[in-house]
């Protein structure tokens, strides 16, 4: 019965979509589903915390490659960390000494970047500290963060789309002081669940299509089958009247319209960076390649329900009219409808603590402080053109990546105002290494309530014009950069990065 109901919800039309807009692609999974692949239970990475030696918390991360049953009875070539297919969740400590020892074995070159998190440009794990096959990298640094969920994954010059479809990423959890105090949902697996949204495209052999077709990175990489921490669709058996989903958009290139099956509302709690000042109530939240959040859903009517992608794009994100087609090529397959995960709650469900009416106190910065304006224009060549010719289709500034130039430098200890600009007729989420900054406006005008936390990426849309402000403190060094770039990966990978340093 169970079965039957997933089934016909799958089949529904949520799930299913077809994959016309991207042409090539073989459609292995969805016949697998429709044939009755049973679902499987939502798997929970296990949770890393390391241990204490001589006051340093230790990590041992080892990068893998194997394979992974997505199908049952297909095995697909993968990487992963201490997993088959992305990674333990790692949980740190704010004010803690920690040690990550990273260990190469996926026979290839390869990084490690700790995404959102401030430390030392030469702990980043970004495209120059590289890790030889065979070879151990195990940067140090002091957890400076607050309370929220970020996450690791390679980011190896040119290579970083491949890698990471691959599954070279991994949740990290950052707990501190304050809040501790909050009555928020916190039993790792139980109502606290890590929540990795990704699609994947896949041959009739079960192996991964990661093609790099001008059109695959002109929009960049898509999948047609929904997978949520490695898994197709699978099941959460909830336990708890309330579920806190730390929802990472996992994927390359591709922008999630979220929310459930019923329309039910619920709260997000966090941004990117951090727990926001009060709860907010919504139906549907937009997250771009990279960006998290945090929500609190009531399942305590015992209802059945799926999280979903519903395939729009919000109102007031640009991209309509005549972009309306390219921006459904951007949601993916088809506008990105997806479910990837149902949520079964229990008969017998155990009472979660009322929400908190406030969370945290966010300090913002003042523009009046900024020392500095510095502009980003991020550029794309479209068309059939866009990969021949000088130079390169993607780019900011009009420049594009190069490992041996230092795009931008800045002082340690300002503020400084980025005013960042997307005149392609596509989106972008922008991201920034090192800080966690706050939107100042989008074309002028405030960003919505979900914005107003602490955010390291940013999704521009078609023509739109971002501020955000940040300080850079701490670490200062001259010659190891940070990285600032779009985060669909192909785009990245082709050139729309820049780096910057921070000196003294
Ligand atoms: Cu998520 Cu430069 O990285
Ligand atoms: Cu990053
Ligand atoms: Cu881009």
């Amino acid at each position: 019965m169970q079965r039957r109901k997933f089934l016909q919800y799958l089949t529904g039309g949520v799930a299913l979509s077809a994959v016309t807009a991207v042409a090539g692609y073989k459609l292995m999974g969805e016949q697998t589903i429709a044939a009755g692949n049973e679902p499987t239970a939502l798997p929970i990475p296990a949770l890393l915390e390391g241990e204490m030696k001589d006051g340093i918390r230790h990590y041992d991360l080892n990068m893998q490659s194997g394979t992974h049953e997505f199908f049952k009875g297909y095995k697909t070539p993968t990487f992963g960390i201490n997993a088959s297919y992305l990674g333990s969740t790692l949980k740190l400590r704010d004010g803690e000494k920690v040690r990550l020892n990273v260990t190469n074995n996926i026979g290839e070159v390869t990084t490690l970047h700790w995404h959102g998190l401030h430390l030392p440009a030469k702990a980043d794990g970004g495209p120059h500290q590289t890790v030889a096959p065979g070879t151990t990298w195990s940067p140090e640094f002091t957890v400076k963060q607050k309370a929220s969920t970020f996450w690791y994954h390679s980011h190896t010059h040119e290579k970083t789309g491949e890698q990471v479809w691959r599954g070279l990423a991994g949740m990290l959890i950052v707990e501190d002081e304050e809040s501790k105090g909050l009555t928020l949902p916190n039993t790792y697996g139980v109502d606290d669940i890590p929540v990795i949204l990704q699609e994947r495209a896949f041959n009739r052999d079960g192996s991964f299509i990661y093609a790099s077709s001008m059109h695959d990175i002109m929009v960049g990489m898509k999948g047609n089958i929904p997978v949520t921490n490695g898994a197709i669709t699978p099941f959460f058996q909830a336990t708890t009247k309330k579920v806190r989903l730390r929802i990472l958009n996992g994927s390359n290139s591709s922008f999630y319209n979220l929310g459930f099956s019923d329309n039910r509302p619920f709260h997000q709690i966090g941004s990117d960076g951090g727990l926001l000042e009060s709860p907010i109530e919504m139906t549907r939240i937009y997250l771009g390649s990279a960006e998290r959040a945090e929500i609190i859903v009531d399942v305590s009517d015992g209802k059945e329900i799926f999280l979903i992608s519903d395939g729009k794009a919000p109102k007031g994100s640009g991209g309509r009219g005549m972009m309306g087609g390219m921006r459904g090529m951007m949601m993916g397959g088809d506008g990105s409808k997806f479910t990837f995960m149902q949520i079964r709650p229990n008969g017998d469900l155990k009472p979660s603590a009322n929400l908190p009416s406030s969370l945290v106190k966010i300090d913002r910065l003042d523009p009046r402080n900024a020392v500095k304006t510095r502009r980003f224009e991020l550029n794309m060549r479209m068309g059939p053109g866009m990969m021949m010719g000088g130079g390169s289709a993607f780019s900011i500034n009009g420049r594009a990546m190069d490992m041996g130039y230092i795009n931008e430098v800045i002082k340690l200890g300002d503020t400084e105002i980025w005013e960042i600009s997307n005149p392609s007729p596509l989106p972008h989420p922008f991201h920034v290494h090192d800080v966690q900054f706050q939107i100042l406006d989008r074309n002028g005008a405030p960003p919505h309530a979900g914005e107003r936390g602490l955010k390291d990426t940013v999704v521009l849309n078609a023509g739109e014009t971002v501020r955000i402000i940040a300080k850079f403190e701490d670490y200062a060094d001259p010659d190891m950069p940070y990285m600032y770039h779009c985060h669909i990966l192909e785009h990245e990978d082709a050139g729309m990065m820049g780096q910057f340093t921070v000196v003294a």
